[in-house]
């Protein structure tokens, strides 16, 4: 466990978190529910903020990427925090507005942005949008005329950077659907067709290559290559650029396999792309860019665990036991999409030996609703609040009613105390949209 002072075992052997024992919380609010920790949100929103503050004079931005996490109450953080968001659909706009989140500060980005979605971010008066085709760019400067204004946007670019991750979370290498490339020179013509654009203001570029990425030279290498284009750009076509975001992608602690992070070697990880842009700018002779950052994951995966309730246990003698809890791929698909690797421990014993390796179940009908493969546990009795470690990221928001099973709730604890941020589902809310045709309603 990659324990700190908000997430560690207490005296009663009990797993803690935000200064409460976990057990508690899953008496007082039920299982399954998604819990995080605000400190430790807060304290990872600060040390990017602090780093960009101290290392690189204030001149850039930490936007916090929603996709990891979105619901009303983050956004609120986000804005406490001082910082800015990206969104990537009208409906995570939509609930940072409803949040009292400023638009300005807040970055869209998409592949395939929707016409309705451009129209929602630019009459909200969204900050900056990220190009990424052609097409957006026509549309998006046909719109932003009829409402006579000059939207800023960046441009995404695709510096060709293959991050060390699971491929289906990278972003950029050459064959991915985002960014224009640099080497095919795509990334020159969208720069060139969108510095034509009467009432677009290009503001820089945008990559993001990838997400969990431990290696810090990935950021690096990317960082150099779109400062080398902007170099490029600048000399063919006389177009400084003014901002640069590097987009998300730094690691965090799942299991054993993964480093232990604190929250310091976050700073270590930005003051080391700082220093490369700064090299890059100085090798140039081009102006230090407004930088930006949209980390995600660091900033919520570790605040967050689920705790479920052990129910049902299948031992079948000589292959393997089965522990399934009251959640499951509806509320965790990150297993079933990506094999992801789990910390699990039993909340309310965590301090008993391990004694076996069991394999978590979710409830679905589906044999591969599995939360957790070959994990240790103590022997695990109906009962047991089973506890998973670093849900905080891409669990929430990719969560479904599969199955007609609810979405977990979520709470937030703070100094000993958990409130509700996102509230039970009911049946009722599971059948609000179902509607049945008139023909259907004979007998
Ligand atoms: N910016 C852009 C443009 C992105 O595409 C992403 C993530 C981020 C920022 C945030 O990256 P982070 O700091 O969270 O690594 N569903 C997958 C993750 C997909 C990430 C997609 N983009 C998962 O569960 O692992």
């Amino acid at each position: 466990m990659n324990e700190r002072d908000t997430l560690k075992i207490n005296s009663a052997g009990h797993l803690e978190i935000g200064g409460m024992d976990a057990v508690e919380i899953a008496e007082k609010f039920s299982t399954p529910i998604y819990v995080f920790d605000e400190k430790h949100i807060r304290d990872m929103m600060r040390v990017y903020k602090n780093t960009i503050d101290c290392e690189y004079g204030g001149n850039g931005a930490v936007l916090y990427a929603s996709k990891a996490f979105a619901c009303k109450a983050i956004y609120a953080i986000a804005k406490q925090e001082g910082i800015g968001i990206d969104v990537v659909s009208g409906g995570e706009l939509y609930t940072a507005l409803k949040a009292g989140f400023p638009a300005g500060n807040a970055y869209m980005h998409g592949n395939n942005k929707l016409i309705k979605e451009l129209e929602f971010a630019l009459d909200s008066g969204i900050g900056c949008i990220v190009v990424d085709s052609f097409r957006e760019a026509d549309i998006l400067d046909e719109l932003a005329a009829v409402r006579g204004i000059k939207q800023r946007v960046l441009v995404r670019i695709n510096p060709g950077v293959e991050a060390h991750t699971h491929a289906f979370i990278q972003t950029a290498r050459t064959d991915s659907k985002f960014g224009f490339g640099v080497s095919d020179g795509a990334a020159k013509n969208i720069c060139k067709h969108v510095l034509n654009k009467k009432h677009l203001e290009l503001r820089g570029y945008h990559c993001h290559i990838g997400s969990q990425i431990f290696e810090k030279q990935s950021f690096v290498l990317a960082a150099d290559k779109v400062m080398d284009f902007a170099a490029e750009i600048k000399n063919s076509l006389g177009y400084e650029f003014a901002e640069l975001n590097l987009g998300g992608g730094f690691g965090v602690w799942y299991n054993d396999e993964d480093p232990k992070l604190k929250i310091e070697d976050y700073a270590d990880y930005l003051k080391t792309v700082i220093n490369a842009i700064k090299t890059k700018a100085t090798e140039h002779s081009l102006k230090e860019p407004y930088l930006l950052i949209e980390p995600g994951r660091s900033i919520i995966a570790e605040a967050g665990i689920t705790l479920y309730t052990v129910g049902a246990i299948k031992d079948i003698q000589g292959i393997k036991k089965y522990v399934a809890v009251d959640g499951g791929m509806f509320d965790n698909p990150r297993y079933a999409l990506y094999q992801s690797k789990y910390t699990v421990l039993l909340a309310n014993r965590a301090l008993d030996n391990c004694t076996e390796k069991v394999t978590v179940a979710g409830k679905c009908c589906e044999s591969g609703d599995i939360l957790a493969v070959d994990v240790a546990l103590p022997q695990a009795e109906s009962g047991d609040i089973l506890a998973v470690l670093s849900t905080g990221a891409y669990n929430y928001s990719m969560a479904s009613n599969y199955n007609r099973n609810f979405v977990p709730p979520a709470v937030l604890v703070f100094n000993g105390k958990a409130e509700y941020i996102v509230k039970p589902q009911s049946y009722e809310d599971l059948v609000r949209n179902d509607l049945i045709p008139e023909r259907l309603k004979n007998e």
